[in-house]
């Protein structure tokens, strides 16, 4: 039996604006994981592909094109040159689905490598990316390619489309709380709207996504010298430009409130936003009594993750 898996991530800067050239900041979330395992089959069965959690099975020869489970098994296998193999893969994930914490991303991801190592092989990191990259589509129409590269590397990645990638490491250990609102985010439908408003007001929204493109080139140098007080500023610099650009929602904007008269240093709305998960950074005294303030406020789940 080989297994093989993949972190959460968050978006912490960057979000939207990153879709049009400029630079955002991800990180990977480990205490939330997608695994595939892949065990060997009785002859002539095929490849059947099993997502536990979601009590759904379909097997590579009947399934639609369209299949985000059989499309990136589909493009491993080719990309490998090898055939279709008798075996069962089954998939389990502890990453919240619709939350922008990169489930797809990472259940692909998971998928490819337990593949990989089944039929012994390695695959460098950028192939493995490039793959999920292609299924991501699948999921989210024009995705940015920001998702696959941080839940493929594990490491914080400052990224920039069709740039080469870079990864960096924080001054200091980021103590982060990963709100849920419990409202779904709807990655494709927030993308499309927000290209929507571009192409009719091409001057504001451009402005604001270099707006949006400093605040991130600050927050990587805030970063990098571990200097977490200006960070919690710029979060909250880029939760405004984000409300601006239409992508929050009452409820974010409230849990957002909510973390801030906790004691967080900064929050925002983390993703393609209308829902899904609020980000807050914390000093480490401080991080039990901002998620209690959240609970309070309404998210459905807390998770503290602490980036080094
Ligand atoms: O975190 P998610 O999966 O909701 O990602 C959305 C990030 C966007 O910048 C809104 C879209 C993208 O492709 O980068």
């Amino acid at each position: 039996m080989i297994s093989a898996s993949a972190p959460g991530k968050v978006i912490l800067f960057g979000e939207h604006a990153v879709v049009y050239g400029r630079p955002a900041i991800a990180v990977p979330v480990p205490q939330v994981r997608a695994t595939a395992t892949v065990e060997v089959a009785p002859g002539g069965e095929g490849l059947t592909l099993v997502a536990a959690d979601l009590d759904r099975e379909v097997s590579l020869r009947g399934s639609s094109p369209d299949d985000p489970l059989a499309a990136i098994a589909r493009l491993t296998l080719d990309h490998l040159g090898q055939p279709e193999p008798d075996a069962r893969l089954v998939v389990t994930s502890t990453i919240p689905i619709a939350g922008g914490m990169g489930s797809g991303a990472a259940v692909s991801t998971a998928i490819v490598r337990a593949l990989v190592a089944f039929f012994g092989r390695e695959l460098p990191p950028n192939e493995v990316s490039r793959l999920v990259y292609e299924v991501e589509k699948l999921h989210h129409g024009t995705p940015s390619g920001i998702d696959n590269t941080v839940v493929v590397y594990e490491r914080p990645v400052y990224f920039v489309r069709d740039r080469r990638i870079e990864t960096f490491s924080p001054g200091a250990p980021l103590h982060l709380l990963i709100a849920d609102s419990g409202t779904p985010s709807r990655t494709k439908e927030v993308v499309a709207a927000v290209r929507a408003r571009w192409e009719k007001q091409p001057a504001r929204y451009d402005f604001l996504f270099d707006r949006i493109g400093e605040v991130v080139d600050e927050a990587r140098e805030a970063i990098e010298a571990g200097d977490v007080y200006t960070l919690g500023g710029l979060m909250d610099q880029n939760h405004e430009l984000l409300r601006k650009i239409g992508v929050s929602s009452p409820e974010l904007d409230e849990l957002v409130e909510a973390a801030r008269y906790g004691g967080a240093l900064g929050a925002k709305l983390s993703g393609a936003g209308r829902g899904g998960n609020v980000i807050a950074l914390v000093e480490e005294f401080a991080a039990d009594e901002v998620e209690e303030v959240l609970r309070a406020a309404g998210a459905k789940r807390v998770i503290y993750a602490v980036v080094e």
